[in-house]
């Protein structure tokens, strides 16, 4: 999979991309990450892409020069499946959106910033528009990270155990059930005995329940 970030600020994703799961997954080949400044894509000599909204109002706007200039040079490159603008006005991330994106083989992501972009590039060249949450961000580089790290994991190859990925919260609509690691007995507070029984359907009929438990108190919303 190929994902190319179009922003102001190449800067904030290089912490978020360069450790972990994300490093292993472009180390290993299965996504490559691509970085575009919009500023590069700037004719003004000062490099400048915003201006002030017609209409006046608080809050400068991204000028559309710019941002279709990077969109048609990476478009004449490779057909992308999907170009996403990273707002807080768009439709909000959920696990299925993930998955069905780590199948896709190019992506570009447009992240706003300051107002937001001229209405006219989300008519001309925006294929979805994704929120992460309904509050407001200085800027959608990281969201546009936080959607990255929910796609890249989903990839296969991507996480050591394959099948990990599967039994993360939200997979099957539910929350994940409680987890234990050593020592069985921590100041008196015990791992639950069924962990440690060695009957594996029992402890997966526990896991079910807890699942559903944890949902049913925590968020009743995904149960309706
Ligand atoms: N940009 C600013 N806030 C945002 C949000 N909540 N989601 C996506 N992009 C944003």
């Amino acid at each position: 999979m190929r994902i190319d970030i179009i922003t102001v600020l190449p800067k904030l994703f290089e912490g978020p991309f360069s450790d972990s799961i994300l490093k292993r997954a472009q180390d290993k080949g299965l996504v490559e990450i691509h970085l575009h400044n919009l500023r590069d894509y700037s004719t003004d000599k000062h490099r400048n892409v915003d201006d002030y909204q017609y209409g006046g109002g608080a809050g400068m706007v991204l000028r559309i020069e710019p941002i279709a200039a990077c969109i048609n040079q990476l478009k004449s490159e490779r057909e992308y499946d999907e170009i996403i603008y990273m707002t807080p006005d768009g439709k909000v991330l959920e696990q299925t959106t993930s998955n069905q994106m780590s199948t896709l083989k190019n992506i570009m992501v447009l992240c706003g910033h300051y107002k937001g972009v001229d209405e006219r590039v989300r008519n001309l060249y925006i294929t979805r528009e994704i929120s992460i949450g309904s509050y407001v961000l200085s800027g959608g580089e990281l969201a546009a990270a936080v959607l990255v790290d929910s796609i890249i994991r989903l990839i296969p190859g991507v996480l050591g155990d394959e099948t990990s990925a599967l039994t993360d919260s939200f997979q099957d609509r539910l929350l994940a059930p409680p987890v234990y690691t050593r020592p069985v007995e921590f100041q008196g507070h015990k791992v639950p005995d069924i962990l440690i029984s060695g009957d594996f359907k029992a402890i997966e009929a526990w896991r079910d329940d807890q699942a559903l438990i944890r949902t049913r108190e925590r968020r009743p919303d995904l149960l309706d």
